[in-house]
C-alpha cells in the first residue's frame, strides 16, 4: 500500500482543521500588532496529577520528581474552574485534559457546566471511566453532532494489552481503559446519538512499533471512531519549560527519540492498510508523510512549519497559569480575566515572535502545520540562509535551570 496515498484525515477532522485555519488566516497574515480574533479553542489542564506513570508521558519527569503534596498545592478550586468556564467565548470549543481529569473528584461537575454552555472535548486514559460516568457522558452529548455538549472523547491506548501495560507502567491498565471506552460506545449506540466521537490516541514509539498495525482492530473492537497517531514530544522533560524564555533551548537540549526509518515506514504502512480494512479513520500530524519519518530520524526543518494554534487557542494550567501553549506563560486567571490576557502585550509579542520561526521546543508538537510554500522556497535554495530555529539565532544560556511547578 502507498503510504502517501493512504495518508489523509477524515471528514470531521478535516472540517475542524479547516475552520481553525480559516479563522486564524487574517490575523496571522495581516495583524502587525499580534492581536487576534476571540479565542476559539480553550485547553483546560484541570490537574497535572495522574494515576499512571506512562514511560513516554511528556510530564513523566514532573510526575516522578514532584512530591504528591506539591502536585496538588495551589490547584484551582471547583469554584475557580467554574468561573474560568464561564469566561469562555460563546462559540468556542473546550478541551479538558491533564494529567488525568478523573483524578479530580469534581470533574463531572466541571464537565456538566462546560457542556451546558459550549462544545466540549476531554482527554482521559479512561481507567476511571466507570459505568455511572460513561452514562452521564453520553447524556451530556448533544442530540446533533456539533451542538452544545460533549462532542469528542480522546482516550489513550498505546498498543496491545501486553505492550500498553508496559508503556503505561501498570498491569491491567489496558483492560480498564478498554472497558471504559467500550461502555461509553455501547451507551452511545443505545442512545442513538453520534456524539461523542471517540478518538483513540497512540503515541508512535519504538516500544509499540511492532504492534502498531493491530491498533485499528483494537479501536474498532472498542467501538472507537478515529485512531489518532501522535508524534512523541520530549520538550517538557526540562521542568523550566514554560517558565523561561523558550528561545533559550536548542535542538540538542531535547532528547528526541529515534526510530529506524524503514521500520517506521513498514509499521505505518501496515497500520494504514489495517485501518482501511476495519473502517477506522487514521488521523496523522499535519505534515507530509516523509516529515513524520524525519521527526524520528534526523528531525525536520522547523522553517517549513507554521503555528496557527496560538492565534485561536488558549491554555489554562492546573494552578491558573495562562499560556498560548505550555512553552510560554503569559498570566494567571487569579490575577486577570482570560479576555484581558488573550490580546495582552505578552501574548501579542509571543505570536509575533513565533510567526518569525519555530522554537526547538516545537518539535513533535501536534499543533505544527506544514507550510508547503515555505518548504518549496527552502528546497529551491538549499543552502541554509538562517538558523533553523529561534533558539539557534538568539541563544541565551545565562538563565539557570531550576525545577518548576505546573502553573
Ligand atoms: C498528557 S495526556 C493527558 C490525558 C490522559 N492522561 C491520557 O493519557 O489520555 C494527553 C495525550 O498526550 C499523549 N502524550 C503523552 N505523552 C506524550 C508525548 N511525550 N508526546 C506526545 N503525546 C504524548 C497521551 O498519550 C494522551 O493521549
Ligand atoms: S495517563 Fe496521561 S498524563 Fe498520566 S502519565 Fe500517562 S500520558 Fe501522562
Ligand atoms: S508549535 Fe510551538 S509555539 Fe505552537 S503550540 Fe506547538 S510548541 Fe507552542
Amino acid at each position: 500500500m502507498d503510504a502517501n496515498a493512504a495518508y489523509g484525515n477524515g471528514a470531521i477532522t478535516s472540517l475542524y482543521q479547516r475552520i481553525q485555519h480559516l479563522y486564524s488566516f487574517l490575523p496571522y497574515y495581516l495583524s502587525p500588532t499580534g492581536a487576534s480574533l476571540p479565542t476559539w479553542h480553550y485547553y483546560f489542564e484541570v490537574t497535572r496529577r495522574c494515576n499512571l506513570r506512562c514511560k513516554m508521558c511528556q510530564y513523566i519527569t514532573w510526575l516522578k520528581t514532584t512530591p504528591a503534596k506539591t502536585q496538588s498545592e495551589g490547584e484551582l478550586s471547583t469554584e475557580e474552574w467554574l468561573d474560568v468556564i464561564d469566561q469562555t467565548n460563546r462559540f468556542s470549543l473546550i478541551t479538558f485534559t491533564g494529567g488525568e481529569v478523573f483524578v479530580r473528584k469534581d470533574f463531572m461537575t466541571l464537565l456538566e457546566r462546560a457542556c451546558s454552555k459550549r462544545r466540549v472535548h476531554f482527554i482521559s486514559n479512561a481507567t476511571m471511566l466507570n459505568e455511572d460516568r460513561a452514562r452521564q457522558c453520553v447524556e451530556l452529548a448533544p442530540k446533533r453532532f456539533g451542538g452544545r455538549g460533549f462532542n469528542f472523547l480522546g482516550t489513550s491506548i498505546d498498543g496491545t494489552r501486553e505492550v500498553h501495560d508496559v508503556i503505561r507502567a501498570q498491569k491491567g491498565a489496558f483492560d480498564k481503559s478498554i472497558r471504559g471506552v467500550s461502555m461509553l460506545a455501547k451507551f452511545r449506540q443505545e442512545s442513538g446519538k453520534k456524539a461523542p466521537l471517540i478518538h483513540v490516541n497512540t503515541v508512535i514509539q519504538d516500544e509499540n512499533l511492532d504492534c502498531l498495525s493491530q491498533m485499528p482492530a483494537i479501536v474498532a473492537e472498542a467501538g472507537g471512531d478515529v485512531l489518532n497517531l501522535l508524534t512523541e514530544m520530549r520538550s517538557f522533560d526540562d521542568l523550566t519549560v514554560g517558565h523561561v524564555d523558550p528561545g533559550k533551548f536548542s535542538k540538542e537540549d531535547i532528547a528526541q527519540k529515534r526510530i529506524d526509518r524503514r521500520r517506521l515506514h513498514a509499521a505505518l504502512n501496515d497500520t494504514f492498510a489495517e485501518a482501511k480494512r476495519h473502517g477506522i479513520e487514521v488521523r496523522m500530524p499535519r505534515m507530509p508523510y516523509e516529515e513524520v519519518l524525519n521527526h524520528y530520524d534526523q528531525g525536520y526543518d522547523l522553517r517549513k512549519f507554521q503555528c496557527r494554534s496560538i492565534w485561536f487557542t488558549l491554555y489554562v494550567g492546573s494552578k491558573g497559569g495562562v499560556y498560548p501553549c505550555f512553552i510560554r506563560k503569559v498570566g494567571n486567571v487569579r490575577e486577570k480575566r482570560l479576555k484581558e490576557i488573550w490580546n495582552g502585550p505578552e501574548l501579542r509579542e509571543f505570536r509575533k515572535r513565533r510567526r518569525q520561526g519555530g522554537f526547538a521546543l516545537c518539535r513533535g508538537c501536534c499543533e505544527l502545520e506544514y507550510d508547503a510554500k515555505a518548504a518549496r522556497r527552502l528546497d529551491a535554495a538549499p543552502a541554509p540562509s538562517k538558523p533553523e530555529d529561534l533558539a539557534s539565532a538568539a541563544r541565551s544560556k545565562t538563565e539557570v535551570s531550576r525545577p518548576m511547578d505546573a502553573g
